[in-house]
């Protein structure tokens, strides 16, 4: 059975952050604890009811998607056992799947995003100016339309209740420097390469994907945060897919769609949901699990 948390409770550790789904204790200066909630945030509001076990899918897809990538571009796993850092009396069947002990890194102040479809603010930009981060895309493509290769489309890092902007290779740039940047644009679309080769497979588009990445004290690039989950990243099933059409997304489609039916303002605090749509989201995020990782969740 899945583990149920809304909120982590660890007296004793030093909580540093409460983002709208993660936790994140600080266990030293090198070391994080990070325990994934089954908060589920629509239009950026954390909605009242958790999606049972949905933190357990999530980091274990995440610890997937960094096993297999490594290869590829170190990650901030340690490897690192749980249980031997929670405080006595926690429960270690609450967080065994769903937290992780990672490398303490200094962020890098960008969203790293690959897109390899034209959909959402990608979509927005091409219309209005026919390109997209600076790039200049070919004229007459399609909604959800294939791009002729995947792409890294960075943007800012917004505040709280501000929106995130897609930003030119130039600003990264003037943001973290010329090496940096160029070494988290060839990591962005190494990662995203391998994944959407790997997905297509499994009859699993990746449409397009954030990364997070930090660097040690010594500078060196690591990917951290989250990976390649449905929160991250559009996945499309293949056999629904349409150009011209923004095709049906795993994830949270299913609970935006009946937030729509609602007279909601998207504003906090959000509505409770229905146990048939909880379960449906849940179902959802255990077939992207399922997919991808080969991973059963019971
Ligand atoms: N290895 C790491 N070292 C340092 N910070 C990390 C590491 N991995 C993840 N983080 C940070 O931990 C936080 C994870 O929390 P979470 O994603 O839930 O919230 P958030 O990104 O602050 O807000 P949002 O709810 O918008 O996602 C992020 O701020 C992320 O940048
Ligand atoms: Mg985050």
């Amino acid at each position: 059975m899945p583990t149920t948390l809304l909120e982590s409770n660890l007296p004793g550790l030093d909580l540093i952050h409460r983002g709208k789904v993660r936790d994140v204790y600080a266990l030293s200066d090198a070391e994080l604890l990070i325990v994934a909630s089954d908060r589920l945030s629509a239009f950026d509001v954390v909605l009242p009811d958790p999606i049972p076990g949905k933190g357990e899918m999530l980091c274990q897809i995440s610890n997937f998607w960094f096993g297999r990538t490594a290869h590829l571009v170190p990650n901030h796993l340690t490897g690192k056992n749980v249980a031997d850092v929670l405080p006595a009396g926690a429960d270690a069947s609450l967080y065994a799947r769903r937290s992780v002990i990672t490398k303490r890194l200094k962020p890098v102040p960008v969203e790293a995003i690959a897109r390899g479809y034209l959909i959402g603010s990608g979509w927005k930009d091409y219309q209005a100016t026919g390109q997209l981060c600076g790039i200049a895309l070919p004229a007459g493509l399609r909604q959800a339309e294939r791009l002729p290769q995947p792409i890294f489309t960075p943007s800012t890092k917004a505040a709280v209740g501000d929106h995130d902007e897609n930003i030119g290779f130039d600003r990264v740039v003037e943001l973290v420097g010329a090496d940096l940047a160029e070494q988290v644009r060839a990591a962005t679309l190494a990662i995203y390469t391998w994944a959407a080769t790997f997905a297509a497979e499994r009859g699993i588009i990746i449409a397009d994907t954030k990364f997070e990445f930090g660097t040690d004290a010594d500078g060196k690039l690591y990917v951290m945060d989250e990976m390649l989950t449905p929160d991250s990243s559009r996945f499309w099933p293949a056999d629904e897919y349409r150009v011209g059409i923004s095709p049906p997304s795993y994830d949270k489609q299913f609970v935006r769609d009946y937030l729509e039916t609602l007279d909601w303002n998207k504003k906090a605090p959000g509505p409770r949901v229905p146990a048939d749509v909880i379960a449906g989201t849940a179902a959802k995020y255990a077939e992207a699990l399922r997919r991808l990782a080969g991973i059963a969740i019971d």
